[in-house]
């Protein structure tokens, strides 16, 4: 497998990357991250505001769906979670990656979209595991009040998942969000000075601005 100059640091060896290398290497990492469940950008935080206040909001999620060609990053959650209706409030949501092994930090502002039907979120369903599918057949609404620890499950789905033909019931609670990029923080751990660059891109895909700033 090819290593990134990024990847190769962990190992002590690399010089940082040129600046025009900077969005090929972090796209590839991601990519890399949607195929691979141990890398750590497979979990990022994603960061909304809050539809009352728009304060910060920030979890964890899987990253599940990557395209450099259209800056696409994307997620999937239930649709009755909170971020649903933060983001149909305020679109522009922030990510946060990091990878301890290339001290690798991506922060990157997307502009965000719920889909709740039509092709992409039938594909994503379609795709879902039945282990995942599971999670969209809880009762209640996530994040409201529970008498006690609930798993927020059906009584008999609590040792196992449900078979196909069950599982098509949490359809109707699954969501995608799908976001574009719009800027790129990338930041690079190193002993001897870290390095910082700053990418921004316009809605039709190009690349508009590319800067090392200091760290
Ligand atoms: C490792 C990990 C992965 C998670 N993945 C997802 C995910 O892909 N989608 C999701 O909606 N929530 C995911 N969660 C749960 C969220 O962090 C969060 O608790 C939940 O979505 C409710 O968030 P909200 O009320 O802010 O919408 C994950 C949590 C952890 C710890």
């Amino acid at each position: 497998m090819n290593q990134s100059p990024n990847e190769a640091d962990s190992q002590g060896a690399a010089a940082p990357p040129e600046l025009a290398e900077i969005p090929g290497l972090a796209w590839t990492m991601l990519r890399r991250a949607v195929a691979d469940r141990r890398h750590s950008f497979r979990t990022p935080t994603l960061c909304t505001a809050s539809a009352t206040d728009g304060s910060p909001r920030a979890r964890t999620v899987v990253l599940r769906h990557v395209d450099p060609d259209t800056l696409t990053l994307r997620c999937h959650t239930d649709r009755r979670a909170s971020k649903t209706a933060e983001i149909e409030h305020q679109p522009v949501v922030a990510w946060h990656f990091y990878d301890a092994k290339s001290r690798t930090q991506l922060r990157i502002r997307s502009r965000a979209t719920v889909h709740l039907d039509g092709p992409i979120f039938d594909e994503a369903w379609e795709r879902t595991a039945l282990m995942s599918r599971r999670c969209y057949l809880a009762p209640n609404t996530p994040g409201t009040p529970s008498d006690g620890p609930s798993p927020n499950l059906p009584e008999d789905l609590i040792d196992g998942d449900p078979d196909r033909e069950r599982s098509e019931a949490g359809r109707s609670h699954f969501a995608v969000i799908d976001s574009q990029a719009m800027e790129m923080d990338w930041l690079w751990l190193k002993h001897s000075g870290h390095r910082r660059a700053r990418f921004a891109w316009s809605p039709d895909g190009s690349l508009t601005n590319s800067e090392w700033i200091e760290p």
